[in-house]
């Protein structure tokens, strides 16, 4: 038996030497052999081993409580409602992709503005604020917003409703008579003051949800009109929800102040996610509690997605503070911080597909989205946290194509992903960011890669899933 055992050890690290021999001497001869040899299962194993990492560390958003699809405001008499149904948008879109995935009769080539309807709108603009612990600044956001809302696009059916009860404390735009529902599009002009164009090529289209019958169905709906703004209160600990009610009662915003609380902390991109779906405007923005942007620029932003819309009404705005290099606002910044911004655009070129990587400030607080734009990138949004901006412009880049229209509605051509315009607006730096700057600066980096990896690799998908 020892012999024996003794014999086969000799003649493994005979065999042994043998390979690695050989080895050398294809290598000397052969460099390209070895390469498929070792280099390239190597890759392989680490390629796979990165997917599989990527499956453990890639963040995936966690379904929302039950309480977290319910709102609050105050009524009319001033007190707070009790929990009422969040509309929802997103569930009726993924029960209704889900059904197409079980009966696909979609002709091939058609299905995308298919897939894209979603409900139609009610008011003109959602606003949506992010809100973490922001009892001090949010009260001041909310004010300009309100102010610019009101004067800009009214309260809409509110109005009608409960217009009485303002009384002389509603601003003297409000008391102007609004065209009724059905005389079509609310032209600029009954609109005192607005500072942009605000036509959206006839609603929905050729490609519509249902297409002629949906005709028939816009008459009998009003135009979307009057705006709402939608708090989500990302389980602060202070006085948010608090501070936001008193808000929404001093200005009576009944029903038009929505404040939804999430049980569990998310973050800023889990929050502004959430908010964008159940919103029910023509155009649906998220603007930051801390009002370090400025609101009224929003008719800007209106106009800056006009002007990028596809055939199929799909654009996105977004705010930019590229135009404010060079001005006393960055100037005054410290070096560290104007150092750690210019590595985080360089991290960012590299990492993010051509049309991003173009844009020269992703991380503005204050996006616009026309309504069909939103299908495109709410549901596959993964990133919570302050990097959540990129995958919204990374999935408009990407998103499927759509028929381009011409003047007489036949289609003359497909146009790739959505179109972002990134507009100017005034901005102003405020105390207290949350940001901490190394460590953020390195997580954000890091969060970077771990999402363009796993959009590359697949571990994460446009799936209803
Ligand atoms: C909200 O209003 C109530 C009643 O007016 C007041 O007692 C309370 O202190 C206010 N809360 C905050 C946080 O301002």
């Amino acid at each position: 038996m020892a012999a024996d055992n003794s014999n086969t050890t000799e003649r493994l690290v005979a065999a042994a030497t043998q390979l690695i021999s050989l080895l050398f001497t294809t290598a000397r001869e052969q460099p390209i052999r070895l390469f498929f040899l070792f280099i390239f299962p190597l890759a392989l194993c680490g390629i796979i081993s990165i997917y599989l990492l990527l499956h453990l560390l890639a963040p995936k958003p966690r379904p929302p409580y039950p309480s977290e699809k319910t709102y609050l405001t105050t009524l009319p008499s001033g007190s707070i409602s009790p929990p009422k149904p969040l509309p929802c948008w997103y569930d009726r879109w993924h029960a209704e992709g889900c059904l197409k995935e079980q009966y696909p009769t979609i002709p091939p080539g058609f299905d995308v503005p298919d897939q894209a309807s979603i409900e139609p709108a009610e008011v003109e603009v959602s606003v949506v604020v992010p809100a973490y612990n922001e009892q001090d600044r949010i009260e001041v956001a909310l004010e300009e917003m309100v102010e610019y809302l009101d004067a800009n696009f009214g309260r809409g059916h509110q109005q009608q409703q409960h217009g009485q009860e303002g009384g002389g404390k509603l601003l003297p735009t409000l008391e102007k008579p609004r065209p009724g529902p059905g005389t079509g599009n609310v032209t600029p002009s009954s609109r005192p003051s607005t500072p942009h164009r605000l036509v959206f090529k006839s609603e929905g289209g050729s490609f519509g949800r249902a297409g002629g019958e949906g005709e028939g169905e816009k008459k009998k709906r009003p135009a979307p009109q009057g705006y709402e703004i939608i708090v989500v209160d990302d389980g602060s600990k202070d006085k948010t929800v608090e501070v936001v009610l008193n808000f929404s009662k001093k200005h009576h915003l009944h029903d038009i102040l929505r404040v939804v609380s999430l049980e569990k902390n998310r973050g800023k991109g889990g929050s502004v996610t959430h908010g964008l779906r159940h919103v029910r405007g023509k155009y649906a923005v998220f603007a930051d509690a801390d009002g370090a942007s400025r609101f009224s620029d929003l008719g800007r932003l209106i106009e800056g997605c006009e002007d990028v819309v596809d055939g199929s009404n799909r654009g996105v705005a977004i705010g930019s503070r590229a135009h404010l290099v060079g001005s006393e606002a960055v100037v005054k910044r410290s070096a560290v911080r104007n150092f750690l911004m210019r590595s985080f655009h360089f991290v960012l070129m590299i990492l993010t597909p051509p049309a991003t990587s173009r844009i020269r400030d992703t991380q503005c607080g204050f996006k616009l989205f026309s309504r069909a734009a939103l299908p495109h990138i709410v549901p596959y949004m993964h990133a919570e946290g302050w990097i959540f901006d990129i995958e919204m412009l990374m999935l408009a880049e990407s998103a499927p194509a759509t028929p381009v229209l011409a003047s007489d509605g036949s289609v003359i051509g497909t146009s790739c992903g959505i179109k972002v315009a990134e507009v100017p607006v005034g901005w102003e730096e405020v105390e207290g960011s949350k940001m901490n700057l190394v460590g953020d600066s390195v997580r954000m980096a890091v969060g970077l890669a771990v999402l363009r990896a796993s959009w590359m690799l697949g571990v994460y998908r446009r799936r209803l899933t």
